[in-house]
């Protein structure tokens, strides 16, 4: 049986959620996945941090409503984070870091992506900023010290994108993508349908949950550009920065706009997209469309994502889902994990052969 020892950089949301299920689900992936995982230290800014050869009990991290600093009172615990420790020196095979995003120069994600794969671990994570501003140095990283760099949850959370475009579509030949990649902003128009003035459906948004107390990042398109990015570099070969996608959000949408775009049988959408050009470049954009509402983008409702591959093989595939959620997102790490585990498998079959 294998067990991946792994060590989580930040312990809100998502990483909590990935305990959960660790304390929940353990012995059904030891029989469904040929894995289990096994938490041997993590750091956050609130809580400290704690590291455990042996393994923490993910039901005890879970439940015990640690006060600030309150890893300290672990047995090799400290009530302050030690990433850079941490991440070079716990005995993990695996980094799970998920921290907040900062979409300017990605710090400390980026230096906490680093230090773990320039240390052989493997790097699995939620966090955009990383990806969006130093993926290809991390994935060249990670290529030279023999790991994975790997950042399902990036884009659309547990929802399959990346890997479903890059494996699934492998040979469809694809030539670009549009996506509704950001809920708050597609429920706030949704309410705006309904007759919510564009500040009004924000505070709905915040109220519900799904914005944040500044929404600046998902109503600008910000959110959004990111994901272009992220999606532009994998897929489309593209070297994107988030500064070469121009980039318009919906919040000088009126609501004359809305019932005009009504009136036309479409509606407005926040679209991320980008296509190869014939030269061969890649251009990226975040901007509000009005779309038709035949379109195959235009009834995704509500917080949900999707995501139109177009193809030259296939036309245009969607892919619909969830876009945010703790579990949804954790779920997005072990899809990480599998993916690594499965490459591990295939590593040791060819040695084998
Ligand atoms: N939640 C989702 O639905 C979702 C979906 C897709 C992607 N993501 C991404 O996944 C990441 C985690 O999301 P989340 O919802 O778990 O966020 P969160 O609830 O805000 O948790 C982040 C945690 O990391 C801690 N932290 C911040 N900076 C740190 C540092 N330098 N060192 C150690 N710990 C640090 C925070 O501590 P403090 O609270 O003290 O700052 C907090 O406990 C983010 O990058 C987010 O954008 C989230």
């Amino acid at each position: 049986m294998t067990v991946y020892n792994i060590a989580l950089i930040g312990f809100g949301g998502v990483n909590r959620a990935l305990a959960e299920l660790i304390a929940a689900k353990n012995q059904l992936w030891e029989r469904d996945l040929g894995f289990r995982l096994n938490i041997v230290a993590v750091s956050d800014l609130y809580l400290g941090s704690v590291i455990s050869p042996n393994g923490l009990d993910a039901r005890t991290l879970v439940e015990a409503n640690f006060a600030k600093g309150g890893f300290g009172q672990l047995s090799g615990g400290s009530a302050e984070a030690n990433n850079e420790t941490i991440i070079k020196t716990a005995p993990a095979d695996i980094i799970v870091e998920a921290t907040f995003t900062n979409p300017k120069d990605g710090e400390p994600a980026v230096s906490h992506c680093r230090w773990a794969l320039s240390s052989g671990k493997h790097v699995v994570t939620t966090n955009k900023g990383p990806v969006a501003i130093a993926g290809q140095e991390l994935k060249a990283l990670a290529q030279a010290n023999g790991v994975r760099f790997e950042y399902e949850g990036s884009v659309m959370s547990g929802t399959p994108v990346i890997r479903m475009a890059e494996k699934t579509l492998a040979g469809a030949e694809l030539e670009g993508f549009e996506g509704i990649l950001n809920g708050t902003s597609n429920f706030v128009l949704g309410r705006m349908e309904d007759g919510l003035d564009f500040n009004s459906a924000v505070r709905q948004a915040q109220e519900l949950g799904y914005a944040e107390a500044d929404p600046t990042a998902d109503v600008e398109g910000f959110d959004v550009r990111l994901k272009v990015v992220i999606l532009a570099n994998e897929l489309l070969g593209a070297k994107l920065k988030p500064e070469d996608v121009s980039c318009q959000g919906i919040s000088n949408l009126s609501a004359t706009d809305i019932e005009n775009a009504a009136k036309a049988n479409s509606r407005w959408k926040l679209i991320g997209s980008a296509v190869r050009n014939a030269d061969g470049s890649v251009t990226g954009t975040v901007s509000p469309q009005q779309l038709p509402l035949e379109h195959s983008l235009a009834a995704v409702s509500g917080a949900t994502n999707a995501i139109s591959f177009n193809t030259g093989l296939l036309g245009s595939v969607t892919v619909t889902g969830p876009g945010a959620g703790r579990i949804e997102t954790a779920y997005a790490l072990l899809s990480d994990i599998v993916a690594i585990h499965t490459a591990q498998n295939a590593a040791a079959t060819k040695e084998a052969a």
